[in-house]
């Protein structure tokens, strides 16, 4: 089906930042500048800078970034890992991978794990002698921060280890701290339809531990130090390719600038819809906390009725994850019951929200939005 509002259109994002996309390509292929070279580097360097961490290491997908920050926390069999029960799978297959236990804990109304939820599951689980919650992974969901501030004074208490799962949420903060730059790692996705997308897969690691940036290093290019050629370890290929690191770097100085126009969007769907009673909007107001809206994810008690009307319409919506991903019976979890992520599930629809949006398009999706109030 063709959408008169597509839900992202990264042909049209090409061909507004096409010469120096291009340039990058030049150069890249030219020089012949393929696996691990100056342009990788760069976008390391600028990428911790924009995160606010000494270091950034360059992957090959979010979920590789979730998967190699386990292992250099040494997580592994025995051990139980606190991960939202609203999320993207990835999330807690990276626990599932190196043998540990995912320990689903629901989401609030801001999508994000519940702290008093969590705070209950350490609580019984200190009475239990077999249980081993060794780490949290709180994610960052559709651009708004997980509560960090109370979730690294939780850690303290439990003695976790904090993997930030900010695969969503580049450019966001609380307070003015970044997204990734809280736990040991933040982990980041490259996804073409992330606020930073690369074309084709890619992900990163954030950390300020040198010795996690090392072990990552290494870990992405099968565990050899390309120094010396020594091996530390049985590791994987999972290296961010240089000619996507080229593309990324480019499009990271966009970033701030494209992070204004995501605002100017969302505030303009809030003073278009916020008067229909029947839908919840993605804003929180939270002193401190910034939304940079990776995703503009609305809530509908009509479900499935109104995604299906906007996209009838013409309007290209993500309804993401209508049957929660605890419940696919193949994934074998315990489904302890999580209410918020249940009601969430039924109701999540993401509008178009992406930098490539005209504002005549924002205001067609707002039409559509209220004639379905209005029929
Ligand atoms: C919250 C979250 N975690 C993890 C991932 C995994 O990232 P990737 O698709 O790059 O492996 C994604 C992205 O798809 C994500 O949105």
């Amino acid at each position: 089906m063709s959408y008169k509002v597509k839900f992202v259109d990264p042909g049209r994002l090409y061909r507004m930042i096409k010469e120096e996309l291009d340039a990058a390509y030049f150069e890249v292929m030219s020089k012949g500048d393929l696996i691990d070279r100056g342009q990788l580097r760069q976008f390391e360097e600028n990428l911790a800078a924009f995160v606010g961490t000494k270091y950034a290491v360059g992957l090959n997908s979010g979920y590789d970034a979730l998967h190699v920050s386990m292992r250099a926390a040494r997580i592994g069999p025995g051990d139980a890992v606190i991960v939202p029960a609203h999320t993207f799978l990835a999330t807690c297959s990276a626990v599932v991978n190196v043998g540990a236990k995912p320990v689903l804990v629901d989401v609030g109304k801001d999508f994000n794990i519940a702290c008093d939820k969590v705070e209950e599951v350490l609580e019984s689980a200190i009475c239990n002698p077999q249980s081993e919650i060794k780490a949290i992974i709180p994610v960052h969901l559709s651009g708004y921060m997980a509560d960090m501030p109370r979730i690294m004074k939780i850690a303290e208490r439990y003695n976790l280890v904090v993997i930030e799962d900010a695969c969503q949420s580049l450019g966001s903060g609380i307070d003015g701290k970044g997204a990734g730059s809280w736990g040991l790692t933040g982990c980041w996705s490259f996804y073409p339809f992330k606020i930073l997308g690369g074309y084709g897969d890619g992900g990163a690691i954030t950390t300020n531990d040198p010795d996690v940036a090392l072990f990552a290093r290494r870990m992405r290019y099968n565990g050899e130090d390309r120094d010396t050629g020594e091996y530390h370890g049985h590791g994987f290929t999972c290296l961010l390719d240089n000619l996507q690191a080229a593309f990324l770097d480019v499009k990271l100085r966009y970033l701030p600038e494209w992070i204004k126009r995501r605002k100017a969007i969302a505030v303009r769907y809030r003073q278009a819809l916020s008067d229909l009673p029947d839908l919840l909007l993605p804003h929180y107001d939270r002193a401190g906390f910034d939304h940079v809206y990776q995703n503009y994810t609305v809530r509908s008690t009509q479900g499935d009725e109104f995604s299906e009307y906007l996209k009838a319409n013409g309007v290209e919506v993500l309804t993401q994850f209508r049957k929660p991903y605890y419940r696919h019976e193949a994934l074998n979890l315990d489904d302890r019951g999580f209410p918020e992520t249940e009601a969430i599930s039924r109701e999540v629809c993401s509008l178009p929200m992406n930098v490539e949006l005209t504002s005549e398009e924002v205001d067609y999706v707002i039409s559509v939005v209220r004639s379905f109030y209005r029929k």
